[in-house]
């Protein structure tokens, strides 16, 4: 898709806040379907207040750490596996949040924080990869204080298939596919704990196209991605949104 036409793709009005960022810094440091897009569209269903201590869970590069920390006015701890702190911490500066954002290199399986430190957890294009185990929501919640929100976005699929999967998913297949889950599937998952009340469980509006418009910025290792979505036109993938309350 030339420049042009990603300027003129309709996605872009969802997301005013979003776009009021350096396109060129978002492509070169994202990991996944548009990260600010999709944290607009989680805290468009999801209420953060200033002051707010919150925890970015899997935040790769900090994009969006520096994005809930400059729109919305929260602490953000900035908490990665792969992603070296020192690089995050070189964004943050850079980007002008060092005050509010605190980058952590952690496994999301033994953070280092104190129980009930967290007024929220967000966390985009990363839960699908520690979060679908059984005991996941028990143990990060416990970093939450009660009455504290987790909110989620990841890649995801409305439903399963009937019958063999199409030939496009055949084709791009990897066990990482096994984790795009619909959100009927997260809302059982998190409600039969007992320790959350689920308030959102949907696909993003558009979400398709923005994980497609991304694949299509981006280029570099993107492909087999774009022609999946492009295949797959709206039918099952999207960008699953999740947020539930703390009891
Ligand atoms: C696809 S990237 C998304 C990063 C970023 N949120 C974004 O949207 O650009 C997935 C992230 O999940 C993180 N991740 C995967 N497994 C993890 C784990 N066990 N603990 C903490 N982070 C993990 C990786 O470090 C990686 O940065």
């Amino acid at each position: 898709m030339s420049s042009h036409l990603l300027r003129e793709a309709p996605t872009i009005d969802r997301y005013p806040r979003s776009n009021t960022y350096d396109p060129q810094w978002i492509v070169d440091n994202l990991m996944g379907p548009h990260p600010l897009w999709s944290a607009e569209a989680l805290l468009q269903v999801m209420t953060l207040r200033p002051g707010m201590r919150v925890l970015d869970l899997g935040c790769g590069t900090a994009l969006t750490s520096v994005f809930l920390a400059r729109e919305y006015d929260v602490e953000v701890w900035a908490t990665d596996l792969w992603v070296d702190p020192t690089e995050n911490w070189e964004r943050i500066t850079a980007a002008g949040a060092a005050d509010q954002v605190h980058p952590i290199r952690s496994d999301a399986h033994t953070m280092p924080f104190s129980h009930s430190f967290f007024d929220a957890i967000v966390s985009i294009g990363a839960y699908n990869y520690f979060g679908t185990g059984a005991e996941y929501l028990g143990y990060c919640t416990e970093f939450l204080r009660p009455n504290g929100l987790i909110g989620v976005i990841v890649p995801g699929i409305r439903d399963t298939p009937g019958g063999p999967l199409p030939s496009y998913l055949t084709d791009r297949w990897g066990t990482d596919m096994c984790t795009w889950l619909s959100p009927d599937w997260w809302r059982q998952h998190w409600e039969r704990t007992g320790l959350v009340t689920v308030e959102t469980a949907d696909m993003v509006p558009q979400g398709w196209l923005h994980w497609l418009e991304t694949c299509a910025r981006v280029g570099r290792g993107y492909e087999p991605d774009e022609n999946m979505l492009r295949a797959d036109n709206d039918t099952h993938l999207g960008l699953t949104r999740l947020v539930a309350r703390l009891s």
